[in-house]
């Protein structure tokens, strides 16, 4: 019997990482991975991938998410977040395929006060946000057969770890190894997410056959600082070498929370409190599993 074909690109990532250590183990697909050898901003070479692999579901995690980085290069970063996941879009679109792209929290600006809900209007205020919005309207235009996912605060290894992609998660493990102390703010509000987390409830969701648009963060709250402290105290470092720091002035909080309304409505999956995914992932990491 033919097995599906599952491409997940951008597998050198974070989550695609991830998504590869699961997928690898015990599930019935054709596992096809790549990150820059398929460049995906480039619609030809695409296509080609797709009719060469017979893809049924793409699971697009490339993107280029560094903030600063997008606002200092605003072309390349919609050639990546958005054209190339139109790009995705219309291959597996072709293919009769499934798509599930990655979004972010960043669609919505950091300004608002209550959680937002899959039925709340984006506004982002970020050039990397502007871009992961145009992404999604991409996708929902060129395939119907689509998922889109937000998250928030992602954090997870990544294969290669040379500094340049260190992330606020790695970032602080190294002040702790170090024994340097450091600031966070305290005014900047969200929910951390483990990639392990993501990759189950994309598990999930594709036995569940469900399609649409989808918020999956961990639950519960947190400021950043309370996030670095939790990573220090986790692994076995002084939290006390986070110092409080405030990005704004004037007492305004940014706040990012994302509602997993949809995921609450179907029951595909319940998400863990964020401090219970961080241990269940420090604890994996500790033991090298
Ligand atoms: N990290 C977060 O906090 C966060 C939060 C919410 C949502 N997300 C979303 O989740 C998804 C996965 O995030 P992540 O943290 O796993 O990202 P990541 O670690 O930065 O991985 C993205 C991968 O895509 C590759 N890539 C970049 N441009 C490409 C291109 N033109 N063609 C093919 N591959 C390319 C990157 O290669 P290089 O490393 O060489 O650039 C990298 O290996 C993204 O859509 C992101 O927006 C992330």
């Amino acid at each position: 019997m033919r097995r599906e074909c599952l491409w997940i690109t951008g597998c050198e990532g974070r989550l695609g990482s991830e998504l590869m250590r699961l997928f690898k183990k015990k599930y019935n697909y054709k596992l096809v991975t790549t990150d820059r050898d398929v460049d995906i901003t480039n619609l030809q070479e695409v296509n080609r991938a797709a009719d060469i692999y017979e893809v049924d579901i793409v699971i697009n995690c490339a993107s280029i998410s560094d903030r600063e980085y997008c606002e200092k290069n605003r072309i390349e970063a919609y050639r990546v977040n958005a054209l190339g996941a139109r790009n995705l879009a219309i291959a597996s679109r072709r293919k009769n395929a499934t798509i599930i792209h990655m979004s972010s929290d960043d669609v919505f600006s950091g300004i608002h006060k209550r959680s937002k809900n899959e039925f709340d209007l984006p506004t982002p205020d970020t050039v990397y946000g502007q871009t992961k919005y145009a992404g999604e309207i991409f996708v929902k235009e060129m395939n119907p057969k689509h998922l889109i996912i937000r998250s928030s605060w992602v954090y997870g290894s990544r294969k290669a770890l040379l500094p340049e992609y260190q992330d606020f998660y790695q970032k602080v493990l190294e002040y702790g190894k170090n024994g340097q102390s450091f600031e966070c703010p305290i005014d900047v509000i969200s929910t951390p997410t483990s990639t392990v987390e993501i990759a189950r409830f994309i598990r999930d969701v594709l036995k569940a056959d469900e399609y649409g648009l989808f918020h999956v963060s961990c639950e519960g709250a947190c400021t950043k600082r309370e996030y670095a402290r939790k990573i220090l105290e986790l692994n076995g470092y002084d939290p006390d070498l986070c110092k409080a720091s405030f990005e704004k002035e004037g007492g305004a909080v940014t706040s990012t929370l994302l509602e997993n309304l949809m995921l609450k409505m179907t029951g595909i999956c319940e998400m863990p409190d964020w401090q219970d995914a961080m241990k269940e992932y420090v604890e994996r990491e500790k033991g090298g599993k």
